[in-house]
């Protein structure tokens, strides 16, 4: 008995040291959530409403604009003229709308300015959005599921025979 206690024991002192390990990895340089304008839960419109992805970011599938963008509030007022239109959420919501005022959602993911991406040769290419952004049409709040290093792009171009010379991602 005590010594399946004693191998339970180690176990569990190793299992701790990986997590530290992998914390001290990832933990610091991933950004915590952060505060947005409006809580938007991406699981409910994506499973409850079975809203697609690309009809509120529209971009990701369209050579210009550059960016995956935002959906307006005239896009949202689509449905919540009418649904939940009693909860303060939605009633910000109207506000923005009546008052003509856009809602200033705050980024998450932000390459810096010296570098090009465009998401429709990834959309084409068959890639699917959890493959880059972790699995969003469950979560209530997005946040960061990887830091775009540069070698994240690298490693991906170059097992799938995609052009990797610097001109490609940078101007
Ligand atoms: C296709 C329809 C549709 C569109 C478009 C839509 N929503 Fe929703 N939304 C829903 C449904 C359905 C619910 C769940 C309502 C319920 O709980 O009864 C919901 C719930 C919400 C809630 C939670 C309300 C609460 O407090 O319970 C928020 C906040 C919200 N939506 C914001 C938005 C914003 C912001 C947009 C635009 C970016 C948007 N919605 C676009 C259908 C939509
Ligand atoms: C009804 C509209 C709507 C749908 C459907 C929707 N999104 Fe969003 N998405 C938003 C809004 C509004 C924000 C800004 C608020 C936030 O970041 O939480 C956002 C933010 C994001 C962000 C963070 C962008 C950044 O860098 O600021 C990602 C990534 C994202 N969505 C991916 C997805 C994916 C993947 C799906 C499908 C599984 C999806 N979205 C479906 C409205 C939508
Ligand atoms: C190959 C990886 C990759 C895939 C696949 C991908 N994204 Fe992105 N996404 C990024 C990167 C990198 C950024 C940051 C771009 C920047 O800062 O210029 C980004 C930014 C965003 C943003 C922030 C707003 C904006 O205008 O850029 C949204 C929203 C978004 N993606 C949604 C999606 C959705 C929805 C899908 C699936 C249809 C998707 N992404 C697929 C890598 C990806
Ligand atoms: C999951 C794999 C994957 C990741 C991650 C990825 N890419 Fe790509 N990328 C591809 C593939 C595959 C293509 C080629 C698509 C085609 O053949 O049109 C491509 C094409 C591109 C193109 C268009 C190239 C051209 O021929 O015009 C640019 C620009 C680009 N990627 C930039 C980036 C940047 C910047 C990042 C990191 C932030 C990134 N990619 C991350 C797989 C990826
Ligand atoms: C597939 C896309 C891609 C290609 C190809 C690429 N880069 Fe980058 N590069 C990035 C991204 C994304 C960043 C920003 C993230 C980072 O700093 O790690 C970056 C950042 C940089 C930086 C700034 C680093 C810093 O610390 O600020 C330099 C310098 C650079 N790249 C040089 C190059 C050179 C030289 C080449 C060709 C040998 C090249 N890159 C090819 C995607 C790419």
């Amino acid at each position: 008995m005590k010594r399946v206690l004693t191998v339970i024991a180690a176990v569990v002192v190793v299992l701790a040291a990986f997590a530290a390990i992998a914390w001290a990895q990832v933990g610091p340089i991933l950004k915590p959530s952060l505060e947005q304008p409006l809580l938007f839960p991406h699981s409910i419109h994506v499973r409850l409403a079975s809203v697609d992805c690309t009809f509120c970011h529209r971009g990701t599938t369209q050579v210009t604009p550059l960016s995956a963008g935002y959906p307006s509030v005239e896009q949202c007022m689509f449905c919540h003229k009418v649904v939940a239109a009693d909860r303060p959420a939605i009633q910000k919501l109207r506000t923005a709308f009546e008052t003509n005022q856009p809602i200033n959602w705050v980024r998450v993911y932000r390459l810096p300015d010296h570098v090009h991406f465009l998401h429709e040769p990834h959309i084409r290419a068959g890639f699917d959005c959890a493959q880059c952004h972790g699995n969003v049409a469950d979560v209530q709040q997005v946040t960061q599921a990887q830091i775009f290093r540069m070698w994240v792009c690298l490693d991906c171009h170059r097992t799938n025979n995609a052009r990797s010379d610097c001109t490609v991602c940078h101007y």
